[in-house]
C-alpha cells in the first residue's frame, strides 16, 4: 500500500504534522512527549497518507477515541493509534490488553507494541465493510455470504473467549475487508467483564434497521426479525456451537463454508 504519494515525516524535525499529536489541543509539550514515546517504541517515521483529512493533513482514520496515523516501525507499514483528549478512557492500556487477547484468536490487526496513549499495530489495506458493500451486485451474493459467515464466526470466537468487542453494531466501519481477509478493528469499547454480545450485535447490525442492512439486502435475501428471534434467544441463553450453527442456518448461512 506504500506508494510515492506517502510523504515521510521524520520524528526529529519540527513539522506542521506535529499539531496532530495532541489533538484537539495544540500542546507542544505533549507533542514532544508523544514523539519521544514513538521513538522509544521503535517508530522510524510517520507517513502523511490516508483517506481522511484533519487540519489539512491526511491520516488513516479519526474516531472519538483516537487518531490513526500511518508510519514505519522496524521497517514495516504500521497504523499508530493516538488517544485523543476527548477519549473517555484514561489510556489505551485496556484496548491493548484486549486486542492482544483477540490476536491470539487471529482476530484484529496485529498489535506490535503499545505505551499509555498509543498503539502500534499492523496497517490494514482494503476498505471498511460499508464502502466495500457499495460496489456489490447480485452476482456477488456467494461472496457476501462467505464474508458474513466468517464475520459471524469471528464474533462467535470472541463470545466463546469472553471478550465483548462493544462496537459491532457499527460493523460498517469496524470491519475491514482486504480480498479474502476480514479484520475486526477498534477494541476501544471492549471488555472482558461484561457478558459478550458479539454475535447478537452483529446479527442486529447486519440484518435490520441500519444502512448496512439495506445495502446487504440489495444483494441477499435475509430473514425478518420475528422469524429469527427464537434462534437469537436460544443463542443468547446458551451461546454454544450448536445454537450458533442453528442461528447461522436460520439466516441462510453455514459454518462449514466459512
Ligand atoms: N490498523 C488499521 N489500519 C488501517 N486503518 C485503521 C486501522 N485501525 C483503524 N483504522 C482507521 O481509523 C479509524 C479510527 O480507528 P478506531 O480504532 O475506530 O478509532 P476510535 O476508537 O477513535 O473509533 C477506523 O475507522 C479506520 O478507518
Ligand atoms: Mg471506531
Amino acid at each position: 500500500m506504500n506508494d510515492m504519494t506517502e510523504s515521510y515525516i521524520s520524528l526529529t524535525e519540527v513539522h506542521p504534522y506535529q499539531r496532530l499529536l495532541s489533538y484537539p489541543d495544540n500542546n507542544p509539550t505533549q507533542q514532544e512527549q508523544v514523539l519521544r514515546q514513538l521513538h522509544q517504541l521503535g517508530v522510524e517515521c510517520l507517513l502523511a497518507t490516508g483517506p481522511v483529512q484533519l487540519a489539512g493533513h491526511p491520516l488513516l482514520g479519526v474516531g472519538y477515541c483516537g487518531l490513526v496515523i500511518a508510519g514505519i516501525w522496524r521497517g514495516q507499514a504500521v497504523a499508530i493509534k493516538l488517544r485523543r483528549g476527548s477519549c473517555q478512557q484514561a489510556n489505551l492500556n485496556e484496548e491493548a490488553r484486549i486486542l492482544r487477547q483477540a490476536n491470539l484468536l487471529n482476530i484484529g490487526p496485529q498489535l506490535h507494541c503499545h505505551q499509555g496513549d498509543l498503539l502500534v499495530m499492523e496497517r490494514l489495506s482494503g476498505q471498511p465493510l460499508g464502502s466495500w458493500l457499495q460496489h456489490l451486485g447480485a452476482e456477488d451474493a456467494p461472496e457476501l455470504c462467505r464474508k458474513l459467515q466468517r464475520l459471524l464466526c469471528q464474533g462467535f470466537y470472541l463470545d466463546t473467549a469472553g471478550i465483548d468487542h462493544g462496537a459491532l453494531r457499527c460493523a460498517a466501519e469496524h470491519v475491514f475487508i482486504d480480498g479474502e481477509r476480514l479484520t475486526l478493528i477498534d477494541f476501544s469499547h471492549s471488555s472482558t467483564n461484561r457478558h459478550p454480545n458479539n454475535v447478537t450485535s452483529l446479527v442486529a447490525g447486519l440484518l435490520w434497521g441500519t444502512r448496512l442492512a439495506q445495502d446487504i439486502r440489495r444483494v441477499l435475501s435475509l430473514p425478518e426479525r420475528d422469524a429469527l428471534l427464537p434462534r437469537l434467544q436460544d443463542y443468547k441463553r446458551q451461546p454454544d456451537r450448536r445454537h450458533f450453527q442453528a442461528l447461522l442456518h436460520a439466516i441462510g448461512l453455514n459454518e462449514q463454508e466459512a
